[in-house]
């Protein structure tokens, strides 16, 4: 390792106090992107980043869009040297159920190596270490090895649209122009394992409703003679899914799919994969999932479909005799390449309409959906990405796909035509979106070293700009 890397791990040590304090005022405000009671929180968060941003040695600004503000920064040092551009978002997912939280969720809490707290690890802990390496760097050194650019949303957790339009807006095309993009909000494969990704699952996520007779209706009296709108939710959801095969039935869901390549179905296998420490986490007898797949295959490579809400009728303690007025379900599909939300969305409505449901009225609202994604991790830019994570860790990183969307990375990556490093050091048990999420400190701090020491790698390149 350079001399000069090894100064700024001093810095990291020196500062590394204050590096959590600040993150943990960070956590403390409840930027709920997908809960409108919370829109002054989120915007008191986007403006909390931008000082702290301005604090490190960046020139930060709002941008108010029409949805939640961005906050947009940058360094600028010198023509000659590449530009990295640093993705993250400061919104964070609905803390609920709040009574499963060993503490409140947006009182950040130490445990041993653990910071506890809604958006720990997803996305505040793990694009903060991008900040505190500037941060780092700028308190060991007159400049910056290269110029960066900082691009942070407060709407990734609610499918928004803003920053999509700002992104391929004429303005925002010329202030985002970068040699790469940099996003962590991913894991790592396993503790201490660092990991490079190229593949992100899309998403397509609708809401059905069912609408029967104006009002609850006594499940006697009516019974039988009205279609009862809490069998039909079920009826419907039940037809997406073969229950025994996994399979998914919506007709040409599967067309594009690109099958796993062999060099992947190798190196997924070859990745140390405890079934029983997985079943044991999540206190379930067995895996399920489509045959023929393994559980990583599943889960990083095939496209699924989940029901994430479900609700109809009487809910309370004790037996209500009713037949529900009104029914509904969220679900999500994941897609791979090559699927395309917009198409999967036409077949998927069109294979609702033809259910059996007269009688009552069903309707099929699409809230969001984001395309699949595979990045090259070939050139000069994920090398230096991967020496990085080689010098910090000890390890040359393995290369892993996730499960997960980051809606606005495939578009960064075509609008940009930069290359993309995904580079995450969360940890698979982090419990993102659940109660009682965590970010490894040590993970943290290794975060903000990987970053600080990518930027001296990314120097190295010539003729980049
Ligand atoms: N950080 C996650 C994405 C992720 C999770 C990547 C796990 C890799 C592994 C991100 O914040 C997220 O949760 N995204 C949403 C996007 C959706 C709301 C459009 C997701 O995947 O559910
Ligand atoms: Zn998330």
């Amino acid at each position: 390792m350079t001399h000069s890397t090894s100064d700024v791990f001093a810095t990291i040590e020196r500062d590394s106090e204050r590096y959590l304090e600040e993150l943990k005022d960070y956590l403390r405000i409840p930027s709920v992107s997908t809960d409108p009671a919370f829109a002054a929180d989120v915007a008191r968060c986007a403006d909390f980043l931008r000082t702290r941003m301005e604090a490190s040695g960046l020139q930060a600004e709002i941008i108010e869009t029409q949805g939640h503000p961005l906050v947009l920064a940058e360094r600028h040092v010198s023509d000659a040297l590449p530009t990295l551009l640093f993705y993250g978002h400061y919104d964070v997912q609905p803390p609920d159920p709040l009574e499963e939280w060993r503490n409140p969720p947006f009182e950040p809490t130490v445990e041993g190596d653990l910071l506890v707290a809604r958006g720990a690890t997803d996305d505040k802990g793990q694009s903060y270490a991008h900040v505190k390496a500037i941060d780092a760097l700028l308190a060991t050194r007159d400049e910056l090895p290269v110029n960066v650019k900082f691009l942070v949303e407060g709407e990734e957790e609610s499918g928004g649209e803003a920053i999509e339009h700002y992104v391929r807006s004429e303005p925002g095309r010329e202030r985002l122009g970068a040699d790469a993009v940099v996003v962590s909000d991913s894991s790592m494969y396993a503790p201490g394992q660092p990991s490079l990704l190229y593949g992100l699952k899309g998403i397509l996520y609708v809401e059905i409703r069912v609408t029967g007779p104006n009002r609850d209706l006594h499940s006697g009296t009516f019974g039988g003679a009205v279609r009862n709108p809490g069998n039909t939710i079920a009826d419907i959801v039940a037809r997406l899914r073969d229950p025994e095969t996994g399979r998914i039935l919506i007709p040409g869901f599967y067309d594009s799919v690109r099958p796993l390549e062999d060099w992947e179905r190798k190196e997924f296998a070859a990745l140390p994969l405890d079934e029983e420490e997985y079943r044991k986490d999540l206190g379930i007898a067995a895996t399920f999932g489509e045959e023929g797949y393994s559980t990583l295959e599943r889960s990083w490579a095939r496209p699924t479909l989940d029901v994430n809400g479900l609700w109809s009728g009487y809910q309370g303690p004790g037996a209500k005799t009713v037949l529900p007025a009104i029914s509904g379900a969220k679900v999500s599909m994941r897609l791979v390449p090559d699927q395309d939300p917009d198409e999967i969305g036409r077949s998927l409505e069109a294979f609702v309409a033809q259910m059996p449901t007269d009688g009552a009225t069903v309707e099929v609202d699409v809230l969001h959906g984001a395309g699949p994604l595979l990045v090259d991790i070939e050139g000069p830019f994920a090398a230096a990405a991967m020496s990085a994570m080689q010098d910090v860790w000890g390890k040359p990183p393995v290369k892993v796909r996730e499960g997960g969307s980051i809606p606005i990375v495939g578009t960064l990556n075509e609008v940009l035509g930069a290359p993309t490093l995904l580079m995450g050091f969360g940890l698979s048990d982090d419990r993102l979106h659940s109660p009682n999420e965590k970010f490894n400190l040590s993970h943290y701090y290794q975060g903000i070293r990987t970053t600080a020491r990518l930027l001296d790698r990314a120097a190295e390149i010539s003729g980049a700009s």
